[in-house]
């Protein structure tokens, strides 16, 4: 089969992808114009395009993740780029190597784009600091963003509604330890949606009124006439206790279930990033639901979506990724 002919993009302006922060309105919505662009193309039966010909993209995973790492690794095979995974059990970090040593032992590996998942929040920063010539990708660090997932729903919002704009979206849960709450409420408002955390006082952030918005500590008025319930999952492993009672407790208050999904818009649809905690903060019976889950669009979603990011880094014009410009230290 000969290789469909893209259009070409503008190069992309920002050396790294670390947080929304790092996108304006503008670049936001390109990348999710192009990744309507890559859809078809994964769905169909010959998913290999050349774009990354002769590039290599090494996915640095320091904290477990099914999806996440496949899909970034799928995304690069299918945009032609060689793909090299990396996890944290098999690397000389669990050795006892610092992050700082392994940029070292990555530069020399000449990586044109790097993705990172670490349990540490700013780690991604930290390394597009010290890598020369590459692009780095936060795929999750710590507490604080996981910006290409914020963009998977969005492009997943898009793809059921038509739009984003004017959607009213509650993002439910354990937001305290959310990156994907924290990059979510940043792209939603900046696509003009209203946005809506909904939790118990326990999993909110302290600094929430400044995220600009809505805060509920009732799950029944925070979901009530929603188009779009996000529900988060319960990060257990990163509670060192007294912040639920059980997992019964918050499921009979913030789980979503038919009864309190009732209240929601009529046409509402359901999101979750992914792993669930079944019985904890979603029923089965809403998470399996065709009808109103999105869970498996997501996913298909996230592939086309990196391969729009791995695009965009690839075609940066700038010079600001060379030698840790901006570094100080
Ligand atoms: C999320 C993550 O790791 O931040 N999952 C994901 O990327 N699919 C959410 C989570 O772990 O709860």
């Amino acid at each position: 089969m000969t290789e469909p002919v893209l259009p070409p993009r503008q190069p992309f302006t920002r050396p790294h992808l670390l947080q929304i922060g790092d996108l304006n309105r503008l670049e936001a919505l390109e990348l999710l114009d192009r990744a309507r662009l890559f859809l078809p193309f994964t769905q169909g039966r010959d998913k290999k395009l050349s774009v990354l010909k002769g590039r290599t993209l090494i996915n640095l995973f320091f904290e477990n993740s099914t999806r996440t790492q496949a899909s970034f690794e799928l995304a690069g095979k299918r945009m032609g780029a060689d793909v090299v995974n990396m996890s944290v059990k098999s690397s000389s970090v669990a050795k006892g190597e610092t992050l700082l040593d392994t940029a070292a032992t990555l530069n020399a590996m000449g990586p044109d784009l790097l993705v990172i998942r670490h349990g540490a929040s700013g780690a991604a920063q930290l390394l597009a600091r010290k890598m020369v010539g590459c692009a780095v990708i936060n795929a999750g660090d710590g507490k604080h963003e996981h910006p290409t997932q914020a963009l998977l729903d969005a492009f997943t919002m898009l793809r059921t509604f038509g739009r984003v704009e004017g959607l009213t979206v509650a993002v439910c849960g354990d937001v305290l330890h959310s990156r994907v709450a924290r990059s979510n409420v940043a792209l939603l408002s900046m696509l003009g949606a209203r946005v809506r955390l909904v939790g118990p006082p326990t999993l909110m952030p302290t600094d929430v009124g400044r995220w600009g918005a809505d805060v509920f500590h009732d799950m029944r008025r925070g979901i009530a006439g929603a188009d779009v319930v996000m529900m988060l999952r319960l990060q257990l492993e990163r509670m060192d206790g007294g912040f639920v009672p059980s997992a019964r407790e918050f499921f009979r208050f913030y789980g979503l279930d038919r009864e309190k999904l009732a209240l929601a818009a009529p046409g509402v649809r359901v999101m979750h990033p992914g792993p669930m905690n079944r019985g904890v903060e979603i029923d089965s019976d809403v998470a399996d639901d065709e009808r109103v889950s999105l869970i498996a669009d997501q996913v298909e979603s996230g592939v086309a979506v990196r391969m729009a990011v791995l695009e965009a880094l690839a075609s940066y014009g700038g010079n600001g990724r060379a030698g840790g410009a901006g570094d100080p230290a």
